[in-house]
This record gives structure tokens, C-alpha cells and sequence, in this order.
């Protein structure tokens, strides 16, 4: 039989972990797959996708610049891939494409389960309003949190994105609410910094009593220790990066395509050592 092949799909692409993430989790069940970095030009990502459909690749992962128009090649679309407006995962069936956005669930998933914390019922802050936080609006406000705030630095961009959320997505026992930085006055729970700020080793103006020594500050990027983590670190919070996410995430792509859940600990475990 012909070994099923998966790709994930960026520009640039030479840094990514999906590829051996993806043979790690297949390993795991005896499974031979075939997984590879493609480089789409910035122009050219519907080129490359029907090319890898025509070369019957099943599926692929997305990463950026191309989330946006992942959303907007599928004919089907997951609920999570609705509320994030983006995709990052791609099912290639005979006749049409389905995309999900399985970014959401990985930073939940790694949360309850690699940083040992509820999101149910407590004080959650989002810091950031631009593709990467929205892809994990819907997953959060899943968890029932008491509170999910959103600043950012345009805080009419947050407002526009939380309006998106606040009719339908929101359980009674969650406040919803948007804050610009300087504003911020309650102690949180739990504080995930979904800005690019780091990208550019920029700090975010924070009042250092959004985080008490119990608080987890969360930042999405991983690989490098951005101010936040700094930022928070000094306040005495626990800090995490987002290598777990990262390969939560995969194992979630992993799951839809072949149906089986990966140990995802000695996943991160290895990546964290080497
Ligand atoms: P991504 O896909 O990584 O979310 P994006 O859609 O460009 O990228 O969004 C970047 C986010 O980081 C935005 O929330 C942006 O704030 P603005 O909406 O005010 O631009 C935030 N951001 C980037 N650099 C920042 C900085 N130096 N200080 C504060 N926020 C920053």
C-alpha cells in the first residue's frame, strides 16, 4: 500500500517542527507516514496546494503567512475554524477540501494538561487582538472561565474581536470584557500573551499587578525568552512558552487525520532537551 503523505506548508518553512513532531506521533502506532516541509511562494499557495492534491497528499498543516488563505480555499470549515478565521490543518478529500484550527485546543490542551491548570472558573487574561489571539478565543471561552479579558495596544481592534465572540460564544458565567494595558487592575490567573511583540524583543506596558505568585503567564511563542516571560518571571509568576502548544496543536492535527491520540509529554520532553 502507498504511504499516506501529509505536509505542512509556509514561507519560510526551514525552521519548522511539524515534520518531526508528526514522525514522532507515528512512531508511536507503528505507522509510516510520510511528512514534508513545502515552501509555498508568498503568491503561490493555491498553486501548491492543488499540486499536492494532485500528488495525493491527504492532508496538510498551515502555518504563516498562510492561515488566511487556508480559510478561504476550504469548502468545509470546522466551528473552531470559523471562530478563528484561520486554519491550520487541512483534510484533502476527493472532492473538497475541509480545514480546522486545531491552535486553540493545543494552547488549552497544553494548559490543563502540561501546566496542570483549570481555565474553569478563573481570572484569564489574553493580551493581543490579531489572528494568533483569535484563533484561541472559541477554545477558551469552551473552558467557562469567571473572567476572559482582552487588552491590546489598538483597543479598538480588540473590541471588534470580542464583539465577534460575545453573542453567541459566551457562557453566562463569563465576563467578556476589553481593556487597554494601562487599565489592567485585577490580579489574573492566568495571562497568555498572544502578541508579536516578542517577534521583536519589544516589552508590553503592563502593570506588574496583573500577575501574583500564583499566576501563569503564558506565552505562545517559544524558542526564545521574550520580555514577557522576563516581565512576568520578575513578578514571581510561573512562566511557560509555547513549545507545548505547539505540539499539542499537532496532535490534534494527528488525531483527525488518522483517528488516534499521541502521548504528546515525551514529545515535548525530547524537544525540550535538545
Ligand atoms: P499574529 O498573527 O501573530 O497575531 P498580527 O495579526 O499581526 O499577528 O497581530 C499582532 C498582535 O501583536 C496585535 O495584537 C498587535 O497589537 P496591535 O493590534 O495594537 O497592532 C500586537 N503587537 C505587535 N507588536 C506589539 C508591540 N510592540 N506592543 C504591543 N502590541 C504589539
Amino acid at each position: 500500500m502507498a504511504v499516506e503523505k501529509y505536509a505542512v506548508i509556509g514561507n519560510p518553512i526551514e525552521h519548522s517542527k511539524s515534520p518531526l513532531i508528526h514522525q514522532a506521533f507515528a512512531k508511536q502506532f507503528n505507522k509510516v507516514i510520510g511528512y514534508e516541509k513545502v515552501l509555498a511562494p508568498l503568491d503561490g499557495f493555491d498553486v501548491t496546494l492543488q499540486r499536492l492534491r494532485a500528488e495525493g497528499y491527504l492532508g496538510a498543516n498551515v502555518t504563516v503567512p498562510f492561515k488566511f488563505e487556508a480559510f478561504n480555499a476550504c469548502q468545509e470549515l470546522s466551528a473552531r475554524a470559523q471562530a478563528a478565521g484561520a486554519v491550520n490543518t487541512l483534510s484533502f478529500n476527493k472532492q473538497y477540501i475541509a480545514g480546522d484550527n486545531t491552535d486553540g485546543c493545543g494552547l488549552v490542551n497544553d494548559i490543563l494538561q502540561h501546566q496542570h491548570t483549570l481555565l474553569a472558573g478563573k481570572k484569564v487574561l489574553l493580551l493581543g487582538a490579531g489572528g494568533a489571539a483569535q484563533g484561541v478565543m472559541l477554545p477558551l471561552l469552551q473552558q467557562k472561565p469567571s473572567h476572559l479579558t482582552v487588552a491590546n495596544r489598538s483597543v479598538d481592534k480588540a473590541q471588534a474581536m470580542v464583539d465577534k465572540f460575545s453573542s453567541h460564544a459566551v457562557s453566562s458565567e463569563t465576563i467578556l470584557q476589553v481593556k487597554t494595558f494601562v487599565d489592567l487592575s485585577l490580579a489574573y490567573d492566568i495571562v497568555i500573551n498572544a502578541t508579536s511583540a516578542g517577534l521583536t524583543d519589544n516589552s508590553l506596558q503592563l502593570p506588574v499587578d496583573i500577575f501574583q505568585a500564583n499566576t501563569l503567564a503564558y506565552d505562545m511563542m517559544y524558542g526564545r525568552e521574550t520580555p514577557f516571560i522576563q516581565q512576568a518571571r520578575a513578578a514571581g509568576a510561573h512562566v511557560a512558552d509555547g513549545l507545548g502548544m505547539l505540539v499539542e496543536q499537532a496532535a490534534e492535527a494527528f488525531y483527525l487525520w488518522h483517528g488516534l491520540r499521541p502521548e504528546t509529554a515525551p514529545v515535548i520532553q525530547f524537544f525540550r532537551q535538545s
